[in-house]
């Protein structure tokens, strides 16, 4: 009898708890801004299954996205537009692209904001394109919207966002904001979208923030982890998880000065810590300083914002000043190599592999530096040439990494592409003029630069 009664209740349990699973609901959503993360988030969005529009005011990235090409270098972000856009018609997959803000936001019943908050002169995220947004959103609520921030905005944005739309004039139950921060790397954006660690989801009102979580069922089902929280805390992780990680590489780099004087090995030393799993043994890579666009400026905006609040944090107001500090020591570094020296070989121009952003590079610092020197730069990177031929017209830019090596008297790896890493040391030595390696993130061997007579100079080594 005491059987049946458990397995009764067992069944009925069990029912309860079916009842209780959430099941995947294809959404309708627009996605504001086509940057790097808006166009991340809206092609994966529409790789999990949700009925995706992406509008953006720049009429040629659109009108360039609607013939599948995409405006940044990310891999494998091509292979996951194609058949969301091809499957326009199919009940299971759907991607637009769109400039019609005013219609989008109309006819979906979420509202990503994805638009850019770069930093302003004086340190802040500068929140204008937030703005306009919300003065769009503000226009075109007539039924019930949950908008939805992926942009990185300080803490308080999301509340602050509400307030202005309240004073608008839109009815406060016409809408629910939620705070869903973006924890994407450039160069893994994809893989980091479908296999990243968690998905941070902010709200005032729980059903609101449950159904954004429910976006990322088929990925939650797959292990990744979740947490729901109020909009400030979601707000902070994000620049909490960006400060610790743009940390962690300064602190390794004041650890490779420290090396340079006391005969340590820096790739020892990041080994022996990354052994002890409190620490961990990702991003204590030395290297150039942090660079791009989200570690300088968010641990900016988190400096501004400790001052806002009337703290004085030490950490944090030492973090992107610290990464300052450490350029200008590899600068140093390398214009006491270059005395007497005048053609400089710079390979990689990109922020970091994998990507073809430029912004905050070590490559612009370096190549600053060097023509006010009047030092003759040749130049090669796999996929960030474009852009910094925008900003620096007069470098000779080279098709391949041989090119850019032939006659040089410095070589100095920026950026650590794997073709650089596989850099046959022998042609490498026959193509120079002077045989001499500024190797900033340190790909070579000693042993092997030594063995092929470079004199060399590496973080850690300088
Ligand atoms: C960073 C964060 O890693 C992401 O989690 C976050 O979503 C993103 O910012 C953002 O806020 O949008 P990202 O800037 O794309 O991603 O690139 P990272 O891989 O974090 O590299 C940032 C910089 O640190 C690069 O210059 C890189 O070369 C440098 N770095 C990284 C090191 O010097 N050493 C390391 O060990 C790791």
């Amino acid at each position: 009898m005491r059987y049946y009664i458990f397995c009764a209740t067992l069944l009925l349990s069990s029912k309860f708890l079916a009842q209780q699973q959430p099941v995947f609901k294809k959404e309708k959503i627009c996605v504001i801004g086509t940057g790097y993360v808006g166009l991340v988030t809206g092609i994966g969005l529409a790789h999990i299954g949700h009925d995706i529009t992406c509008v953006d005011i720049d009429a040629k990235k659109i009108a360039n996205l609607k013939n599948n090409i995409i405006p940044i270098y990310e891999p494998g972000l091509k292979e996951l537009l194609i058949p969301a856009v091809k499957k326009r018609d199919n009940s299971k997959q759907s991607l637009r692209f769109n400039t019609s803000i005013d219609h989008e936001i109309q006819a979906n019943d979420i509202i990503y904001i994805a638009v850019g908050t770069p930093m302003s002169d004086e340190g802040h995220a500068d929140l204008r394109a937030i703005e306009a947004t919300l003065n769009n959103i503000a226009k075109n609520i007539t039924t019930k919207k949950i908008i939805c921030m992926k942009s990185t905005v300080p803490v308080g944005t999301c509340a602050h966002a509400k307030q202005t739309l309240i004073k608008k004039g839109v009815n406060p139950l016409l809408f629910d904001i939620v705070s869903n921060p973006e924890f994407l790397k450039e160069g893994t954006a994809v893989e980091d979208f479908l296999h990243g660690d968690r998905i941070i989801i902010g709200c005032e009102n729980k059903s609101a923030g449950e159904r954004i979580k429910n976006l990322y069922l088929p990925l939650i089902n797959n292990g990744m982890k979740y947490l729901i929280t109020n909009l400030e805390s979601s707000e902070l992780t994000k620049y909490a998880s960006n400060g610790i990680l743009a940390t962690k590489i300064a602190f390794i780099n004041e650890i490779a000065q420290l090396c340079n004087k006391v005969h340590a090995n820096v790739q020892d030393v990041a080994t022996g810590m990354g052994m002890d799993k409190r620490i961990g043994n990702k991003f204590l890579n030395p290297g150039p300083g942090f660079g791009g666009s989200c570690f300088p400026k968010d641990t900016k905006a988190l400096e501004a914002t400790m001052k806002k609040n009337n703290l004085d944090a030490h950490i944090v107001r030492t973090i992107f000043k610290s990464n300052e500090q450490h350029k200008q020591v590899i600068l140093d570094r390398i214009n006491t190599a270059l005395e007497n020296k005048e053609n400089v070989a710079i390979l990689g121009l990109t922020f970091k592999a994998n990507t073809d952003d430029i912004r905050y590079s070590f490559a612009i610092d370096l190549i600053e530096n060097l023509q006010k020197k009047n030092k003759n730069i040749k130049a090669y990177d796999p996929q960030g040439t474009d852009n910094m031929k925008q900003l620096f017209p007069n470098v000779t830019y080279c098709t391949s990494k041989e090119d850019a090596i032939k006659n040089a008297d410095l070589i100095v790896i920026v950026t650590e592409w794997d073709e650089f890493k596989t850099l046959d040391l022998k042609t490498c030595a026959e193509l120079c003029r002077t045989k001499c390696i500024v190797d900033t993130r340190n790909i070579f061997k000693p042993q092997e630069l030594k063995r092929h007579n470079f004199t060399y100079f590496n973080i850690g080594n300088m």
